[in-house]
């Protein structure tokens, strides 16, 4: 038979595992635990050897990351970036070191496209619309100012940025809906509540709606609704993002109006793009994760079939 070293071929091809190294953002979000969940569990049942790697929410950790990946010499690189900019030389030396780059969930800012293979996730301009376009239908038969707070994800990341533009866009055809405090929250429970606690201060029983760009920052806010003695989804609207279980609890009790779906569920497409990436296939530059929205008439009946 043939041998290469002495060891016989086929068994040798056997042995080489597929070696992916992820660079994750952090543990953040319910959303973000579900989704590495999903990436470790995709690439056990995909037989691919997965080097994960918990950036802590930092830009700084996640380039150490990566350039630790092209040290190993994994086969293929895939991240979520926390922010959008700054990853330029980065991913130019994973490029001169022939190591492809998947992006997943979130998008990177640079101008050589050629720096990454593909970006698969969400449309977080749309999920913004789909938030807008609740908050204008919902709203239309009401004459005076629409008084809105705006609980933002990240400064400088993809879904914060986009969030907020795709919302913008559809609320300014109506000039009643006004935006009258918009700060950060960092996609956190415990930022969403204190942020929500000082726009509860400034702004008092003037605010009509809260929109958050996240599920885990509206949660934390309805603690502070609550503290401050109003009614969550009654005195104050709240839109959030992403659909996750404790979203639907919130629904379910009365305290959420709307959620709109942000699926975290990439591993198994992740993982078949590691595959196909190997095999020599060329894979379409965007995939897009399909989405829906949910308000709170639906919660009950859409629970159980929740998996994140
Ligand atoms: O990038 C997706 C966003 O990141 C989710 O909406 C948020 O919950 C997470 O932390």
């Amino acid at each position: 038979a043939t041998m290469a070293a002495g060891v016989p071929l086929a068994a040798f091809a056997q042995k080489k595992k597929i070696v992916l190294g992820f660079s994750q953002i952090g543990a953040e979000s319910e959303w973000r635990t579900a989704n590495t969940e999903s990436i470790k569990s995709a690439a056990k049942e995909a037989g691919i050897e997965l080097k994960f790697s918990d950036a802590q929410q930092k830009q700084e950790n996640q380039i150490k990351a990566i350039r630790s990946f092209i040290a190993q010499r994994v086969d293929v690189i895939a991240f979520s970036p926390v922010v959008e900019s700054g990853w330029e030389t980065v991913l130019r030396e994973a490029k001169a070191a022939g190591i492809p780059v998947i992006l997943t969930d979130r998008a990177v800012n640079v101008k050589d496209d050629s720096l990454w293979v593909t970006f698969m996730g969400s449309d977080f301009l749309e999920e913004g619309r789909k938030a807008g376009r609740w908050l204008v239908e919902k709203m239309k038969d009401v004459k005076g100012d629409v008084n809105i707070v705006e609980l933002q994800g990240t400064v400088g990341s993809a879904p914060a940025i986009d969030r907020k533009r795709g919302f913008e866009e559809i609320i300014k055809t109506d000039p009643k809906f006004k935006i009258i405090r918009s700060q950060t929250g960092d996609f956190t429970r415990a930022k969403g509540k204190e942020v929500m606690e000082a726009f509860l201060k400034a702004e008092g029983r003037k605010i009509n709606v809260l929109y958050a760009h996240n599920d885990d920052m509206a949660i934390g806010a309805i603690q502070a609704i609550e503290e401050a003695g109003l009614k969550p989804a009654q005195d104050i609207i709240i839109i959030s993002i992403d659909a996750v279980k404790g979203a639907f609890e919130a629904m379910m009790a009365g305290k959420l109006n709307v959620t709109v779906e942000c699926s975290p569920l990439l591993g198994p497409q992740l993982m078949q793009a590691v595959k196909d990436l190997m095999a020599g296939k060329t894979l379409p530059k965007r995939i897009v994760t399909e989405e829906g929205i949910f308000p709170m008439e639906v919660a009950a009946k859409e629970f159980p079939n929740r998996k994140y």
